[in-house]
């Protein structure tokens, strides 16, 4: 008591001696500014940006580009949720390799596709928690007219289901079972493909395959019931047609982390939560309730838009906004919107923490590219204005 009274006193002196009272009219934004380029902004980066290759089932690993944005809003204790917005690239690893994106070659830019994506991602320090609470991406290629801009002869991309396209997916395939020892593979699907004349029309295929279902030496005898095998591996196919001979080329990687066989001595361990990520980049893994299953949910989508010079039509505004000489690059909308209460919304993540307590975050709208960081974007690995999201 003896201790209250001066305090009490002090806070009332230092009330009575300002100027005005608090005013409810200025509410500065709890959102912080962080450096684009900050180590640890970048790791939250290069977590989220695993997080999203793990969710994923199709395409190819995306790989940072460069960090466009960054917000830090600080929670209660020694938490705080990030405001991401990435830039990224296309890489050469289809995600079901699962390989950590710094692992993965990039793309020569006429196969370039580029996007952006947008996180919310939750750190607490103490607990050590780091989250990816929700993303979405949206993706685009290079567009071919400024493509053509700069490299006239490239091959340009054609639609998956053309017949051509199949054909040189095939004829690449059989030449690779002809010299396999004695696994055979078949065709999943084509997840690529370009043309380009050469000596004649030629064709550049990428495909999924799984194992087929015999051997070789059973090939007579084998009955196609194939089981609902994963695929294995990601071929690269050409088949270049010139004067009175056809060029057939192959290579296929195989993915690294395959999912033990059912029926193997470790099926019995896999009962468990079915969603559970794979373990591997054991090295980067963060504090065990990071991976609680509820974590393994879908917490985003990754979108594709068509190549801009097939959007028709355009626009007058952007036609306007266009100059004719200048590099198309199309617009990448990525939304996300956990709330549009300005006050912002509280969002359960019990789920994180051990212990049987409530936990909570507040999520604000995602801000607008008008109030990025002043220290954003950050250094971009391709520079290209091309592959950069306007
Ligand atoms: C993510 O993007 C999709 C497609 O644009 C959209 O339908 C969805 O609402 C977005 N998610 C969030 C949380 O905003
Ligand atoms: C980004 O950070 C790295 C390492 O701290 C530094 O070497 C580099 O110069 C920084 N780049 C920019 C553009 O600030």
């Amino acid at each position: 008591m003896g201790l209250l009274l001066p305090l009490v006193l002090c806070a009332l002196a230092v009330g009575s001696g300002a100027t005005s009272p608090p005013q409810q009219v200025f509410n500065p934004s709890p959102l912080l500014s962080r450096g684009c380029n900050d180590s640890d902004v970048l790791s939250f980066a290069n977590f989220v940006l695993r997080d999203i290759n793990r969710d994923r089932k199709d395409g190819y690993v995306l790989s940072l580009n460069r960090v466009s944005d960054v917000r830090e809003h600080r929670q209660d204790g020694p938490a705080a949720v990030y405001y991401l917005t990435l830039d990224v690239l296309e890489t050469d690893c289809h995600v079901l390799s699962r390989k950590p994106w710094k692992n993965c070659g990039g793309r020569a830019l006429h196969e370039l596709v580029y996007g952006q994506c947008k996180a919310l991602f939750y750190m607490h320090k103490t607990a050590r928690i780091l989250h990816t609470l929700s993303y979405n991406c949206t993706l685009r290629p290079v567009s071919r007219r400024s493509i053509h801009q700069i490299c006239p002869d490239c091959p340009s991309p054609i639609d998956l289901s053309d017949s051509k396209v199949l054909e040189a997916a095939t004829e690449s395939l059989a030449k690779y079972n002809r010299e396999s020892a004695s696994k055979q593979y078949s065709l999943v699907k084509v997840t690529r493909a370009s043309t380009q004349w050469v000596v004649g029309p030629s064709y550049f295929v990428e495909y999924l395959i799984k194992e087929a279902p015999c051997t070789k030496s059973q090939a007579s005898s084998c009955t196609h019931q194939s089981p609902d095998s994963e695929p294995v591996g990601l071929c690269q196919g050409s088949r270049i047609q010139a004067p009175g001979e056809t060029f057939v080329s192959v290579t296929c990687k195989f993915f690294e982390s395959q999912a033990p066989d059912p029926g193997s001595e470790n099926s019995a361990v896999n009962q468990g939560p079915a969603h559970l990520p794979k373990v591997e980049e054991s090295q980067q893994k963060q504090a065990a309730p990071t991976d609680a299953p509820a974590t393994a949910v879908p917490k985003g989508t990754v979108q594709y838009l068509p190549d801009i010079d097939d959007e028709k039509p355009r626009s007058v505004a952007s036609l306007l906004i266009e100059p004719m000489e200048s590099v198309p690059v199309g617009a990448i909308p990525v939304h996300l919107d956990l709330t549009r209460n300005p006050q912002g919304d509280t969002l359960d993540i019990s789920f994180l923490f051990m212990g049987p307590e409530r936990k909570t975050v507040l999520v604000l709208p995602f801000p607008s590219k008008e109030q990025r960081s002043a220290e954003c974007p950050g250094p971009a690995q391709q520079e290209n204005p091309r592959v950069l999201p306007p």
